[in-house]
């Protein structure tokens, strides 16, 4: 089985993750659950650093020795990782003894390549980045990156690693290897550094305790950046287990944040060629994650929790919207609102409802069961082959964002074949029945590919997903040549297609919502029938009910705004006297404007259970999402409604309707014994707009 070793870099604990050390998280996560839907034996590593001075002050400032102060934030990392759902297989820690073993052997390979001599280092260091800097590295005096920080001077004996002899090697090996520095505007700016020339770097630090001391001179500790460098080495058994070194050694990839791609793609591979170790494959600088435009800082209070991010939506939404929002490789920005935004856009409108939609009308029609009948769609077909390709090429480049815009071209198409085969009008003609079932197979299988290609985005999701269009989760895999392989039932390449042969089938595609294990998790949210509005968008503006049917005008005013005669009569069209009892009920424009009428669109539809007439909807009213229900059965087939623009009244006290809550009326024409016919327009204005 070919093997993949990726590892991100090495968090400093001396404050908590946020949301820009996830960013990276995430993304070497979707990679590495990439590679295995791929077949390979992955090794994912993360880890802290910990011999840091600030980490050592932070635990003095606590009182605590700085061993058990690490130990903590292990367990605050640990935490955050799992909320995020970040795959490792492995953590280390810089204080562990296999690491020091790690540190202690390459540090005696590169003296004894005599790559390391004695002097004294004069000059300044950022205590904040961990690093000696040149007067030309300052600005103002102070570090670019910490302008608040003075910079420290220090005078003190050091040892020296020789950088500068590894320029030209490294040039040979950049040219070599154009893949090994990625992206490019990383691997031109790595160049040009080191094109300009390399200095040797201090090694070692004097007059510390807290460290891995220095294997030919206890009395100095390594430089915290040399010794955490290492950390990927020793996690595989460098100095420790050679068996298992050769196995994982070299890593395949380090995904690291831009600032510190210099230490990943000129230092440490200075560091392996002085120790005659191989180099790792690949080095990928990925961009930085600001919050509405600023750097995320403590003292701007940009810091975004990214608990408090899962917590609002859901893992999955956050996963989502750091890798598809962000190109990988370029910096990217947070804000709630978009968050949100996209959380209604990708997932609750574009993938839940796909989701729900169809698995429903499977319920309804098929009772779950779908089996191709024919041909089935090409034109998705022939798009599922392309968005197949397009994820795998882009994947395997790391273009994570693009990846997951293949994924969501299937959704898409999915969604307009939907809209444009209109299955419940299929349902009403005995003779489209084949094709009712082949539409809804199509969909399906549509539905069950993208899941796959979202599986490493986004996991919980779409292993429910791929559940509820009766899929095992472990169809989950390409072939290990590239392919894709069949999951014991469906042949799912065959020459040149993916789609199933006819007489494949799907299963227990009616599952939605039947199933106990269908927890009310936000996850699952986002293939549930009614997503869950954002936490932070509830309900600003009063929920209002909705009638189980389109009710009359209110007949009474309210205090002080009713006309205390009854106005004038208007004469009818042609002279003929208005009724009296019309003109005698007339309402002045305050007390209509007093209902506040607005456009919205229809996210989800469902029958309420044991109705006939009853539709519970979830609707995008602009500023959130609302549920209300809404009389209308007999006449609309839910499925029909789902994308309609129609107008409710927004400002209704909620009432509750066979159990469900109504948060507002939608407007319907009822004519004496008809059908209801509910009110739209021609060419939809936004939701949230006014209607007067
Ligand atoms: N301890 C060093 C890394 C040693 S690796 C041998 C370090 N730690 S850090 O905690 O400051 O940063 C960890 C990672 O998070 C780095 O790759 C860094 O670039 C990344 N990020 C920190 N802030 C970030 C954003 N705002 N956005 C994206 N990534 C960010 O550096």
């Amino acid at each position: 089985m070919k093997r993949f070793f990726l590892t991100t870099a090495i968090d400093y604990v001396n404050s908590r993750p946020h949301l820009g050390t996830a960013y990276e998280k995430v993304c070497a996560d979707v990679i590495a659950r990439y590679k295995r839907l791929r077949g390979f034996d992955v090794r994912f590593l993360m880890g802290n650093d910990e011999h840091s001075q600030n980490v050592f002050k932070k635990a003095a400032e606590q009182g605590l020795d700085p061993l058990a102060y690490c130990d903590q934030m292990e367990q605050e990392f640990r935490r955050t990782w799992r909320r995020l759902d970040v795959s490792f297989d492995d953590f280390i820690r810089t204080t562990e003894p296999r690491h020091r073993a790690g540190v202690t052997d390459i540090t005696n390979r590169i003296h004894a390549a005599g790559d390391i001599y004695e002097g004294v280092y004069e000059g300044w260091y950022c205590v904040s980045c961990e690093e000696f800097k040149q007067e030309k590295d300052l600005v103002n005096g102070n570090c670019p990156l910490h302008p608040t920080l003075k910079p420290e001077w220090i005078k003190e004996k050091n040892y020296f690693f020789r950088l500068s002899k590894y320029q030209q090697p490294l040039l040979d090996h950049f040219a070599a290897h154009p893949e090994f520095l990625q992206p490019d505007a990383r691997r031109n700016e790595i160049l040009r550094l080191i094109e300009g020339g390399l200095v040797d770097i201090s090694v070692s630090r004097a007059g510390q305790s807290w460290g891995i001391p220095l294997p030919f001179d206890p009395g100095s500790v390594v430089y915290v950046w040399f010794d955490a460098l290492i950390n990927y080495a020793s996690a595989v058994g460098l100095g420790g287990d050679q068996a298992e070194f050769e196995r994982w050694w070299p890593a395949d990839l380090h995904v690291v944040g831009k600032d510190i791609t210099r230490f990943h793609a000129v230092i440490w591979p200075a560091m392996l060629m002085s120790a005659k170790l191989p180099l790792p494959r690949h080095v990928f600088g990925h961009g930085f994650m600001t919050m509405n435009g600023q750097r995320m800082s403590k003292t701007l209070g940009t810091i975004i929790d990214p608990i408090v991010a899962a917590d609002r939506l859901g893992h999955d939404p956050l996963r989502l919207y750091l890798v598809k929002e962000v190109s990988f490789g370029g910096d990217g920005d947070f804000s709630w609102e978009r968050y949100d935004e996209r959380y209604n856009v990708d997932l609750a409108n574009n993938l839940g409802n796909l989701v729900s939609r169809v698995t429903s009308m499977a319920g309804r029609y098929r009772q779950g069961r779908l089996t191709s009948t024919a041909a089935g769609s090409d034109r998705l077909a022939r798009l599922a082959d392309t968005v197949c390709a397009d994820y795998a090429r882009t994947m395997d480049a790391f273009a994570l964002h693009e990846g997951a815009a293949a994924a969501y071209r299937l959704i898409d198409a999915t969604n307009e074949y939907i809209a444009s085969t209109a299955p419940w009008t299929l349902a009403k003609d005995p003779a489209s029945a084949d094709r009712l079932t082949q539409v809804l197979f199509d969909a399906a299988e549509a539905i069950r590919l993208a899941a796959v290609l979202l599986e490493p985005i986004m996991p919980t999701s779409s292993r429910e997903i791929l559940r509820r269009v009766g899929a095992s989760p472990d169809a989950l895999l390409f072939e290990r040549d590239g392919r894709w392989r069949t999951d014991g039932e469906r042949v799912l390449l065959q020459e040149g297609s993916l789609w199933p042969r006819v007489g494949a089938d799907h299963r227990a595609a009616n599952r939605v919502g039947a199933d106990p294990r269908v927890g009310p998790t936000k996850e699952l949210t986002t293939v549930s029938d009614n997503p869950l509005p954002p936490d932070g968008a509830s309900p600003g503006a009063h929920p209002a009910p909705a009638a189980a049917a389109p009710s009359t005008a209110p007949s009474t005013s309210a205090p002080g705004t009713a006309p205390s005669t009854p106005a004038p009569s208007t004469s009818a069209p042609g002279g003929a006297p208005s009724t009296p009892a019309l003109a005698a009920e007339r309402i002045s424009i305050d007390d209509f404007m007093k209902v506040e009428l607005r456009v919205a669109k229809v996210l989800t539809a469902e029958r309420v259970p044991k109705s006939n007439r009853l539709l519970k909807l979830s609707v995008d009213v602009g500023t959130e999402q609302r549920t209300l229900v809404a009389g209308i059965a007999e006449a609309y087939e839910p499925e029909a409604l789902v994308g309609k623009t129609v107008v409710i009244v927004f400002n209704l006290k909620p009432a509750k309707l066979m159990g469900v809550e109504s948060n507002g009326m939608v407007l319907a024409a009822s004519p004496d014994g008809g059908k209801p016919t509910v009110v739209s327009f021609e060419t939809p204005p936004p939701p949230g707009t006014r209607v007067r």
